[in-house]
């Protein structure tokens, strides 16, 4: 997610804007900007790379300017460039405009503002902003923004000045956090208070639909239709730290919290209107291909492979095609039996897993198409697939991957209901109702986020344990071996994730009195089943925690403890049914005194073999 900061008061806003941008860098980004009105102009300063590349190349100049934005990307449409960084200005150069947040209906706007003359110089969606503000602006830009949000489709953190009114700062906010800073014949805007906290510690955090004018006088807040809202001063007693990760203990759990808003993100503008289809056109995947698939594979690390193991079996059961999954650094070496017609599907949260690369050349030597799902927009995996599918969870800073992973699993829903479309192997109503789950989604985590405690009070009860079991059939299983792989990762309790159906064949002679086992118990065609499997190992003394969604069944000896996921479809399980599971990973590491955000002898990205 992008860092936006704005000021307007007595000072040089320069230093102002920057020291408030360094303070978002915790964020992740790869290019920063500025803007400053000055001279009866605009004056633009903006680079790939990091803050100092940017503070380098305006070492030399002073800038008596008073007010400016300022503006740290985390590229989503199009590559990392000068070019792409914002601000981004209107054909004039008179209006400036930073942005947070994706601009849905982006290209339809884009195609008519270019018929009406307007000039476009990047490649992202940001840039129709200015030109749409331009387009109504008469010498007054709050009454511009106002008309162009009208227009617009998507989520966003609007910023925007004009150089004829260069003390006043206008915004919007729809989906995307921002917040303004009060202060003495001083104002600041940011999309995060760690940016204003050097500065103020009273601050408006405003809601979607609000729009404001921000001057060094005051800030007037209003709906998207001009009709003024009376806001609450709202005083910040996070310390710095905190305050970096939007007030959670740790990254992680931040992280966790913003799932529902990730999957959003990710699902948005690629569900027709009408709800029945799937649209994927970045994929630029020839029908003709996807009909005559004979095979396809799937390759990835840790927890990105955990997420292909769901992928193949909801490929599998809505578009009926054979999938193949492998661990990255397995696949290169095994020789595999790949060629031109096969589709190879790579995930990786980063784009710079050295195994998931390697696995991807490999691929694309024996002449397959390879299809990257990845959250890095020009990463490595990105520039080296033959299209990408990406996923809009924001930056993840923590080392487990937790939002990365139910977007990942989001990505896999949608393109095995846009294969089905184009197979036919699925009813129109059917993937409709799927469709419509997919997106109530986010409602149902949020469920589960807000019963946090009792996830907790579970995670509180087995923290001392040496070994925990998880276990699930089909789907469950797919999740339960990300849960285990959770736990192990943070909390360095042993976990093993089993099939079900499995533990009979060996693992059973580990279940003894007292053995916590995590059972999933989603899917309807395989409850009885797994019922039989839970009670297989609570004979053998196991304390059993059971996750389901009840579906009509008596859940009375399901487990010593149940906790009830929110209805959806039972193919999109996976994603309920993990949130639970990562909170638990999450508790019992903080109750063990774990270094939750960064674990021990492991590493966000992983770039060797
Ligand atoms: C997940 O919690 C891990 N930190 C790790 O398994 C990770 O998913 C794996 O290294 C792959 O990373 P990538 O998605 O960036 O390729």
């Amino acid at each position: 997610m992008c860092g936006i900061v704005g000021y307007t008061g007595h000072r040089e806003a320069v230093p102002v804007l920057i020291d408030g941008l360094r303070r978002l860098e915790y964020r992740g980004y790869d290019s920063a900007g500025i803007v400053v009105a000055e001279n009866g102009g605009l004056t633009v300063e903006k680079r790939a790379g990091t803050l100092d590349v940017l503070v380098d190349a305006i070492n030399n100049h002073r800038f008596p300017a008073t007010s400016g934005l300022g503006h740290t990307r985390w590229a989503t449409h199009g590559a990392p460039t000068d070019v792409n960084a914002h601000p981004h200005t209107d054909c004039s150069g008179r209006l400036a405009v930073v942005h947070n947040g994706i601009i849905e209906n982006y290209r339809r706007l884009r195609g008519w503002l270019k018929s009406e003359g307007h000039v476009f110089r990047s490649d992202t969606d940001t840039e129709v902003l200015p030109h749409l503000i331009e387009h109504y602006y008469r010498g007054d830009v709050y009454q511009a923004l106002l008309k162009a949000l009208e227009r617009l489709e998507g989520s966003f953190a609007v910023l925007a000045m004009a150089t004829d009114e260069p003390e006043r700062l206008v915004v919007a906010r729809q989906d995307s956090p921002l917040v303004a800073g009060l202060g003495a014949g001083e104002n600041f805007i940011a999309s995060d208070i760690p940016a204003l906290l050097a500065h103020t510690r009273a601050t408006h955090l405003f809601n979607d639909g609000e729009v404001a004018e921000v001057t060094p006088d005051g800030i007037k807040v209003a709906d998207f239709n001009g009709t003024p809202i009376f806001k609450e001063v709202f005083h910040v007693n996070w310390k710095a730290e905190q305050a970096e990760k939007g007030g959670y203990d740790h990254f992680m759990l931040k992280e966790i919290h913003e799932q529902p808003r990730a999957l959003r993100e990710t699902l948005r503008g690629r569900v027709a209107q009408n709800g029945r289809r799937v649209v994927l056109d970045e994929l630029e995947l020839d029908p003709d291909l996807a009909r005559n698939l004979q095979r396809i594979f799937i390759t990835a690390c840790g927890t990105a492979y955990h997420a292909g193991v769901v992928g193949k079996y909801v490929i599998e059961k809505l578009a009926r095609i054979p999938v193949e999954v492998d661990i990255a650094s397995e696949f290169r070496y095994r020789n595999p039996l790949i060629g031109p017609g096969d589709l190879v599907i790579v995930v990786s949260q980063s784009g710079e897993t050295a195994d998931t690369r390697a696995a991807l050349r490999e691929a694309r030597r024996r002449g397959a198409r390879v299809i990257a799902i990845t959250n890095v927009v020009g990463s490595s995996v990105a520039r080296e697939a033959d299209s990408v599918l990406y996923t809009w969870a924001g930056p993840e800073i923590a080392v487990a991957s937790t939002k990365a992973y139910v977007t990942q699993l989001a990505a896999f829903y949608l393109l095995a209901v846009w294969l089905a479309g184009e197979r036919g192997t699925l009813p129109g109503d059917e993937c409709e109702t799927i469709l419509h789950a997919l997106r109530e989604l986010d409602a149902g985590v949020q469920t589960l986020l807000d019963r946090t405690d009792e996830i907790a009070a579970l995670a509180r009860r087995y923290q001392d344990q040496h070994c925990l079991f998880f276990i699930g059939r089909g789907l469950d299983y797919a999740v339960a071996m990300e849960g285990s792989l959770k736990l192990k990762e943070i909390s360095y309790i042993h976990a093993e994730a089993y099939a079900a159906g499995e533990l009979k064949h060996g693992t059973l002679a580990l279940i003894t009195e007292g053995v916590p086992v995590i059972a999933l118990a989603t899917q309807p065609d395989l409850f009885e089943k797994t019922l039989s499997n839970i009670k297989e190992v609570k004979a053998r003394g196991a304390e059993v925690v059971t996750l389901t969604f009840g579906n009509g069944h008596d859940t009375e000896d399901v487990g010593d403890h149940i906790i009830h996921l929110p209805p959806t479809h039972p193919v999109l399980a996976p994603i309920p049914a993990v949130v639970p599971l990562q909170l638990f990973a999450y508790y019992a590491a903080v109750y063990r005194g774990c270094s939750v955000d960064k674990p021990r002898n492991l590493a966000k990205s992983v770039t060797v073999e």
